[in-house]
This record gives structure tokens, sequence and C-alpha cells, in this order.
């Protein structure tokens, strides 16, 4: 599957841009907030992926980068959000969090940094529907793939078969049409792709590229 990130999307023009993807091939669209603590940058918040969510055709699958998450969560829900996703870094009583998240009955992820090694959620995949591994250090688009996370991909993977679970890997950062297929072959689920997408000259052609590359061998 594939969730375009809309952080490299025109916002001049966003209504336009949520049209592309509802006629794509994506399966989510994702929502990068940032709060300018967690990571040096800001982008938005719940008002705006309201409007979004009352346009969107895909689900929307919101990527909390804040500190203190527990205080919105449940706005972030209300506004529309079908899987929110925090961070392992931010969060001091996760497992209080990821109940939180599915009392609204959407899907609950964790998210862990370049720095966090995969044992340290041995504990929590119990508890969620995703796993969110970050290959570049969010904060930005546009950013350069940290290789290791091959390694993080298989040793998650490896987790999930060896504990008989089922969530869903997700990967985020850096991205391309070249190591799409290499990271669905390393066990990801879920490709999220910003500027592969939006910074392609068709961007609907490089959503179905990517999401096909599974099976273009
Ligand atoms: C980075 C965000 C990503 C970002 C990915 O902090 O979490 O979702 O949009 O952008 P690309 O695909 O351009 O690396
Ligand atoms: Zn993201």
């Amino acid at each position: 599957m594939i969730a375009p990130s809309i952080l490299s999307a025109n916002f001049l023009t966003l209504g336009n841009e949520i049209e592309m993807l509802n006629n794509s091939s994506a399966d989510y669209i994702h929502l990068d907030v940032m709060d300018g603590v967690f990571v040096p940058n800001i982008t938005f918040g719940q008002p705006i992926i309201k409007q979004i969510s009352s346009i969107a055709k895909k689900p929307l699958d919101t990527h909390l980068m804040i500190v203190q998450p527990e205080r919105y969560i449940d706005e972030f829900a209300d506004a529309g959000s079908k899987i929110i996703t925090v961070h392992y870094e931010a969060c001091t009583h996760l497992h209080r969090i990821i109940q939180q998240i599915k009392k609204n009955n959407i899907l609950a992820g964790v998210s862990v940094n370049p720095h966090t090694p995969v044992y340290l959620l041995e504990s929590i995949i119990y508890e969620v529907d995703l796993v969110l591994i970050m290959s570049v250090n969010p904060g930005f688009g546009g950013q350069s793939f940290i290789s290791f996370s091959y390694e993080k991909i298989k040793q998650l993977a490896d987790l999930r078969h060896k504990k008989s679970l089922q969530f869903l890997i997700e990967l985020d950062g850096g991205v391309t049409i070249e190591n799409a297929q290499l990271l669905y072959d390393a066990g990801v689920d879920i490709l999220v792709a910003g500027n592969a997408v939006f910074g392609a000259k068709d961007p609907t052609a490089a959503i179905t590229l990517i999401r096909n590359s599974k099976n273009n061998r």
C-alpha cells in the first residue's frame, strides 16, 4: 500500500491535491503534524485536517510528531483521522496513549525515530495496529533514506512473525520509485511518500508506480 504525504503538496491548492489523491490508487492520505518542539518544524493541526476530511475519499493517516500527544488525540480523531500514530520517543505513558487512541475506534500506531531500536517495542507491539519506522530524522520532506532502516524492517517483520501478530509495518522518509520494491520485499505494508509523489511530473503515475513496484519484477 501507499500513503502519499501532503507535506510536499502545494498548500495554495490543497483541495486540488486531495482530489488528485482521491482519484489515484493511494490507499491512505498521510498527514504530518509537527509542533516545533518534538521536531524542528511546524506544520498544521486539527482545523486543517477537519477540512481535508470533508473532501477526502481515502482514510486519513495522521502522524503526530508532537510532545504530549495525549492532549490532542481525541481532537485529531474527531477531525477524521482513521489512523493516529504517536512517537515512542514522545510518550512517557505510551501504553495509556495507545488505549486512548483505540477508545476512539480508530487504528493506533507507534513510530520510532532512526536511532530507536526495534527491540524497545517488544512490550507494546501486542497493543498496536501499526508500527511506523522513520527512515529519515522526522521534520522535513525530501531527505535521503537512511539505509540501516532495511535492517529495522526485517527485525520488525521477524518479531511480528515470531509472536504471530498482525500489526501493519509502515515506513516513512526518503521513499523513491527506485527503493520501493526493496522496501516492500523487506516487509513493509505501507510506504509513505512525499517528495517522490508531489515532486514528480505526474503524481498520480508516481503513486501507481510505487504502489505496484512489488509486482513489477
Ligand atoms: C517527515 C515526515 C514524512 C515526510 C516524508 O518527518 O514524517 O512523512 O513527508 O517525506 P519524503 O517522502 O519526501 O521523505
Ligand atoms: Zn510522516
